[in-house]
C-alpha cells in the first residue's frame, strides 16, 4: 500500500462539531493493519470529548508530556474488515472481520495472562502518542499526525490499528452488531454479570438505559435476576428495558426506592450499576441507598476527569457492608468477550439488531450525536457503504 487518503471525522477542539475530513494515511508498519470500517456505535464515550468531561486537563498534560488532544479522529465503536497486514502481523490476515477493542489486548503482560485483558498495560498507550507499537502517526491531516481515539478512530472510512486492539470476529455477522458488542454491551453485560456478579434470584437496578445500561439490563436477565428495576427519566427508554427484561421501570432512583423496599421485603438491592451518560459525585449517595447490606454498587459511567466528591453515608459503607466498584470494558477479556455475547446473539439470548435505533452516514455523525443528547436512541450507528 502507498499512502492513501480517505475521510474521518475529526474534532478540532472543545465544544465543536465533528468535521468531515480528508485525511491521509500511511500503510501499516509492523503490527499494525490497515482496516476499512463497516460500521461504527455512537457510544456516549465520544461525547465526553467535545464537552471536555475525558480531556486530560492542560497543567496534567503538560506535565507529563502527553501530546496534544486535538485535533483528533473520533469513533472507538467499530466493525471493520482487514485489508492489508502490516509485517509481522500473526493474528490476523486481509479479509478478516474484526470488532475494535478500545483497551488493546497484548496477551502477555500480567493482567491479560491472569484472566483481567480490560486492564491491560497497552490501556496506557489510549493517551500517548501517536500509535501503540512506536508512537509515531499513521493518519495525517494537512501534513501533520492526527491522533485517533482509543487508537481506534472508527468514524472514518479507514484506519490504521495495531493488532492488539482488534479481535477477530465471524465474518458473517451483521457489522452494526458487532460494532455494539465492541464497547456498549461488552462493558453493560459484563457490568452485571462480572462486576455485579448477579446471580439467580437477585435484584438489580439500572441506572440509565442508553446503549450501555440495556446491556446491564440483558446481563443481569441471562444471570438469572429475579428483579430488575430500570431507572431512566426517558420514558421510551423505560418501555423498551421492559420489553428487554426488565421487570420494573421507574424515572429516577428517588422513585424506584419505595419499589426496591417492597420486592426485598427491605433488605434493598444486591446491586445497583450506575450507568447515565455522565457519572457526577450525588448519583452515588441515592445509588448506595438502594443496594442493601452486602450488596455492590457498580460505577460504570464516566464521571468528568476533574471530579473527586461524592457525597455518601460512610458509616452505611461500613455496618451495611456494601462494596462501591468501578468498572472497566465490562471487567472481563474482549477476546473471550466479544465473540461469546455474539454466539449469545446469534441464539438469540442477547438482543442487538433491536438495539439500533437508527443508522447514520458518517455525514450525519453530528446528528446522530444530537440525536443522543435529545434522548432519542437506545443506539445510533453509522454504516459505511
Ligand atoms: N466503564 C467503561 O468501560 C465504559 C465503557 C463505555 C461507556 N462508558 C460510559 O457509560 C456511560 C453510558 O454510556 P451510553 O453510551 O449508554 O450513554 P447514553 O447516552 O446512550 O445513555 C445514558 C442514559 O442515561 C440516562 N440518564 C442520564 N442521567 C440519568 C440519571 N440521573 N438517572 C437515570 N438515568 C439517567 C439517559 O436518559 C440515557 O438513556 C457513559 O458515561 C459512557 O462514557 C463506560
Ligand atoms: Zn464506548
Ligand atoms: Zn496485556
Amino acid at each position: 500500500m502507498r499512502r492513501m487518503k480517505t475521510r474521518a471525522a475529526v474534532l478540532w477542539g472543545l465544544h465543536q462539531d465533528w468535521k468531515i475530513e480528508e485525511i491521509e494515511l500511511d500503510p501499516p508498519k509492523s503490527g499494525e493493519v490497515l482496516v476499512r470500517w463497516l460500521a461504527a456505535g455512537l457510544c456516549h464515550s465520544d461525547e465526553h470529548l467535545v464537552t471536555g468531561d475525558m480531556v486530560i486537563p492542560e497543567e496534567t498534560r503538560v506535565m507529563f508530556g502527553l501530546p496534544d488532544v486535538f485535533p483528533l479522529i473520533g469513533g472507538h465503536e467499530g466493525c471493520g474488515v482487514v485489508e492489508e497486514i502490516g509485517p509481522g502481523v500473526t493474528t490476523l490476515q486481509p479479509g478478516d472481520h474484526v470488532a475494535a477493542s478500545f483497551i488493546p489486548a497484548c496477551g502477555r503482560c500480567a493482567f491479560c495472562v491472569t484472566g483481567r485483558t480490560n486492564l491491560c498495560d497497552l490501556g496506557a498507550a489510549v493517551f500517548g502518542p501517536g500509535q501503540i507499537g512506536d508512537g509515531t502517526d499513521r493518519h495525517h491531516i494537512g501534513g501533520k499526525g492526527i491522533a485517533i481515539v482509543a487508537k481506534l478512530g472508527t468514524f472514518a472510512e479507514h484506519g490504521i490499528i495495531h493488532e492488539s486492539s482488534a479481535v477477530k470476529v465471524d465474518a458473517d455477522l451483521p457489522p452494526a452488531a458487532v460494532a455494539l458488542v465492541s464497547c456498549g454491551v461488552t462493558t453493560g453485560a459484563g457490568s452485571a454479570i462480572n462486576r455485579a456478579e448477579v446471580k439467580p434470584g437477585h435484584t438489580v437496578v439500572v441506572v440509565g438505559v442508553g446503549g450501555v445500561g440495556i446491556n446491564a439490563v440483558q446481563g443481569a436477565r441471562m444471570a438469572g435476576a429475579r428483579n430488575i428495576v430500570a431507572v431512566d427519566p426517558v420514558e421510551f427508554k423505560q418501555k423498551f428495558a421492559l420489553d428487554l427484561g426488565a421487570t420494573h421501570a421507574t424515572a429516577s432512583m428517588e422513585e424506584a426506592q419505595p419499589l426496591v423496599t417492597e420486592l426485598t421485603m427491605g433488605r434493598g438491592a444486591d446491586s445497583v450499576i450506575l450507568t447515565p451518560g455522565v457519572m457526577y459525585g450525588d448519583l452515588l449517595g441515592p445509588a448506595l441507598t438502594l443496594t442493601g447490606k452486602g450488596g455492590t454498587c457498580v460505577v460504570t459511567a464516566v464521571a468528568p476527569m476533574t471530579q473527586t466528591n461524592a457525597d455518601i453515608n460512610l458509616f452505611e459503607l461500613a455496618m451495611w457492608q456494601k462494596e462501591v466498584r468501578g468498572v472497566l470494558f465490562g471487567a472481563g477479556n474482549p477476546r473471550f468477550d466479544i465473540p461469546n455475547l455474539l454466539s449469545l446473539y446469534r441464539s438469540g439470548q442477547l438482543k442487538l439488531d433491536e438495539l439500533i435505533t437508527r443508522t447514520y452516514s458518517l455525514d450525519q455523525l453530528n446528528e446522530g450525536y444530537q440525536d443522543m443528547r435529545d434522548g432519542k436512541n437506545i443506539r445510533g450507528v453509522v454504516v459505511f457503504d
